[in-house]
């Protein structure tokens, strides 16, 4: 199984970056394939394998796009595709439904959710390899919007899914600390 990023932003932003380190960790760097990236191509080396080309263009077979608009939710028997297809999208809120309009709706390919709320690229990919590797949707722990302290009377809100696992919030390295710096995205 191959997992494919397909970079939606004009650069590779500090968030892309940190959200791309964590995917490589989680998937393997030789597992992951960056597609679509236009500038900025020499911040991945090392994360995985990064083509100019839209995946629209690379004419992949037996491949399946995570979309939350999708009416079907992936599970385990899903690991018969040999490539699952990500937005490296910003979350937006509410949702522009970006996948849909820039992914989903151009590939011939097959659609899942991972349920209906919004996650970041990287929490995406964390739960879609957790559920290829046998986990159902429906035994995950999730929080709906998180509150990250900043400083003192300072705090940020995201509206997004997250993965609670052992009683911790499932963040990619280094996220609070650009969260703290950050002037803005
Ligand atoms: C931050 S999301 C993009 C959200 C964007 N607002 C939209 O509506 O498409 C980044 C990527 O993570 C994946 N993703 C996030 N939440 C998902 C969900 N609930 N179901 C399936 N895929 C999801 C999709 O591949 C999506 O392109």
């Amino acid at each position: 199984m191959k997992f494919v990023i397909e970079h939606l932003e004009p650069d590779v932003f500090d968030w892309c970056l940190i959200e791309y380190n964590h995917i490589s960790s989680i998937v393997g760097k030789e597992n992951l394939i960056f597609t679509n990236v236009k500038k900025g191509k020499e911040k991945l080396k090392g994360l995985g394998e990064v083509k100019g080309e839209s995946v629209s263009k690379l004419n992949l077979k037996n491949a399946c796009v995570l979309d939350p608009e999708a009416e079907k939710t992936l599970n385990p028997a899903d690991k018969k595709f040999d490539y699952l297809i990500f937005g490296g999208i910003l979350g937006d809120y509410p949702p522009r439904k970006r996948t849909k309009v820039e992914l989903s709706s151009k590939l011939k390919c097959e659609i899942r959710n991972l349920g209906k709320e919004q996650m970041a690229t990287n929490t995406a990919v964390y739960v879609a390899k957790k559920i290829i590797d046998g986990k159902n949707l429906n035994e995950f722990e999730f929080k709906d919007e998180i509150k990250i302290d900043i400083k003192e009377g300072e705090s940020v809100i995201l509206p997004f899914r997250y993965v609670i696992e052992n009683g911790e919030i499932v963040l990619a390295k280094g996220f609070i600390e650009f969260l703290k710096k950050r002037k803005g995205f």
